[in-house]
């Protein structure tokens, strides 16, 4: 079976946390100011949706997850169920802001196309998300694994991590200029055991497989890469890479 990656609210504030938690430089480098209207592009839970508001800017946030998007609205942010690749605004924003979002989108002409449209002329799009060679280890590791067992693991992979020539090419190509764009390792201490990202992020190489054969599958995963990621007192540390951009629609 296979499927877009699912999204447990729960699970995810257990397991995900740091992922907002570590969004603050690119909300410093979109530097918000009351009364902005804002999009928050693959927005989540409304972790950042939340910060962008209490800035005094109204923020409408968008993601695929419809449970994501009603932990959003509890939080009583405008939140609205959408892809990234079917936004449906016209010149409504000053800025669109993505967290660790862009990488779940392999369409990203479309999504830039969306974007430029939802901007006002002169508007930005300032973003992050996994760049080139993001979770190499783990990401070799659930290929290798799903290959070893007679299946296309680079098919199974729902992510894409740009390098910054691609991108930068898909953002002038859209209509932006790109004046800051840089990509960066970010080893990124994980809360718990690698098994907790797992379950949280890898659903799409899991699904691939019949349900008895999941855990087994994760655990092997596990073993192969904790000589890399896994220090002698049971600390795990993701090797994260990072695309950050800050892009203005020129038309
Ligand atoms: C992230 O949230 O940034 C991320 C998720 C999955 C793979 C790599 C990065």
């Amino acid at each position: 079976m296979s499927g877009p990656q699912r999204w447990d609210p729960a699970r995810y504030a257990e397991n995900a946390r740091f992922v907002a938690d570590l969004g603050q430089p690119v909300l410093e480098l979109l530097a918000p100011q009351p009364g902005e209207r804002i999009l928050d592009l693959g927005c989540g839970d409304g972790a950042l949706t939340r910060t962008l508001v209490a800035r005094g800017c109204k923020v409408v946030g968008v993601d695929s997850s419809p449970e994501q998007i009603a932990a959003a609205q509890a939080l009583g942010l405008d939140a609205r169920v959408m892809a990234g690749e079917e936004l449906a605004f016209d010149g409504e924003f000053d800025a669109v802001f993505s967290n660790a979002a862009l990488h779940w989108m392999p369409d990203a002409d479309r999504v830039l196309e969306g974007v430029a449209r939802a901007l006002r002329p002169g508007g930005r799009f300032v973003a992050e998300c996994g760049g080139d060679g993001c979770v190499e280890t783990i990401h070799g590791a659930l290929i290798a694994g799903l290959d070893a067992r007679g299946l296309d693991g680079r098919a199974a992979s729902p992510w894409y991590f740009p390098t910054v020539v691609d991108y930068a090419a898909r953002l002038a190509r859209a209509g932006f200029e790109v004046p800051e764009i840089r990509l960066f390792p970010r080893p990124t201490p994980l809360p718990g055991a690698l098994g907790g990202w797992l379950a949280t992020f890898a659903e799409s190489f899991t699904r691939v497989l019949p349900p008895e054969q999941r855990a087994g599958f994760l655990a092997e995963v596990e073993q192969r890469v904790r000589p890399t990621l896994c220090d002698a007192g049971g600390r795990w540390t993701a090797d994260y890479v990072r695309l950050r951009f800050r892009a203005v629609r020129t038309t």
